[in-house]
């Protein structure tokens, strides 16, 4: 890979983000693919109701690096706090978290754009705040994790989410196989800065950390047109100029060089729940 890690580097976040069609597309492909693993928001209002001293009051719940707001929504629906909060750094994708917004109506969620180092919420003001599957796009995920400290109430909980180094890693020989990236295998993780080994102790800087919970999630793709569409928007290879973004070109070099079969691969997903070190609510 040459240069700066493309989940780390500003230039590269409007290609990942300025548009909601590729977030859209790749969390399709995954989720289809998806064999086993619990819903990720099902699990985060579960690990809220199980360590927030009162989960039926809930003021503020604050999510970080919302994207399209599923989690938001889903926070929204089963906790019913006063307020949910969707922030994120992509224009386009907090236009499509209030879109979805507008099909669910009552519903008290409200979508912010905003960058999540510096947090636009006065000190002791979140009951609750979420990061999930964002903090590794940070190159100092300890000083979001700080402001989040900060933003905490009394008591407050924060639920932070992200994968392990390892994910995917079929994929990765997948297209090494195919010679798409020869290099595939050697390229630094995507999840490097905050992943499933070094996320407690990011979190013990500057909270109590209460649970660690990992769960393996399992995805069998069903070919390579499946396999093309997820590639299509990963931008941890080295591919020849005109395959990044193009699921037709990828899937027909695969079809040509491997022998089509299902393919299936893991991502280990890590919950750290802590709570704000001022005490207890
Ligand atoms: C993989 S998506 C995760 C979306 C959602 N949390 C989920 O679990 O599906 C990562 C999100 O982090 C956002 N993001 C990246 N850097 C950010 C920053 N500095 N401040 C706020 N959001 C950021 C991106 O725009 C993107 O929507």
């Amino acid at each position: 890979m040459s240069g700066t890690n493309p989940f780390l580097d500003p230039a590269r976040q409007a290609e990942l983000y300025g548009h909601a069609s590729r977030l859209a597309s790749r969390s399709n492909a995954l989720m289809r693919a998806k064999t086993a693993g619990r819903s990720v928001p099902d699990t985060i209002v579960g690990l809220v109701r199980d360590h927030h001293e009162r989960p039926d009051r809930l003021g503020m719940v604050l999510d970080l690096g919302c994207g399209r707001g599923t989690s938001s929504l889903t926070l929204a629906r089963k906790l019913r706090p006063q307020r949910v909060v969707g922030l994120d750094a992509s224009a386009a994708l907090i236009e499509q978290a209030r879109q979805r917004t507008q099909r669910l109506p009552g519903l008290p969620v409200t979508f912010q754009r905003g960058d999540f180092h510096r947090l636009p919420v006065s000190a002791g003001s979140c009951d609750v705040v979420v990061a999930a599957f964002c903090l590794y796009h940070s190159p100092r995920p300890q000083s979001v994790i700080s402001e989040i400290s900060r933003a905490l109430a009394p008591g407050g909980l924060a639920v932070l989410v992200t994968k392990d180094l390892d994910s995917y890693r079929e994929m990765d020989q997948l297209v090494a196989a195919a010679g798409l990236d020869p290099r595939a295998e050697q390229h630094e993780s995507l999840y490097i800065s905050a992943h499933s080994g070094n996320l407690a102790d990011l979190a013990a800087m500057s909270l109590d950390v209460l649970t660690e919970e990992h769960e393996e999630h399992s995805f069998t793709f069903d070919g390579h047109d499946h396999v093309a569409e997820y590639l299509a928007t990963n931008p941890k290879y080295d591919l020849a100029p005109g395959l990044y973004g193009n699921a037709d070109a990828l899937a027909a070099i695969l079809h040509e060089l491997v022998p089509d079969r299902p393919l299936t691969t893991q991502s280990l997903v890590t919950f750290v729940v802590a709570r704000s070190r001022e005490g207890r609510a």
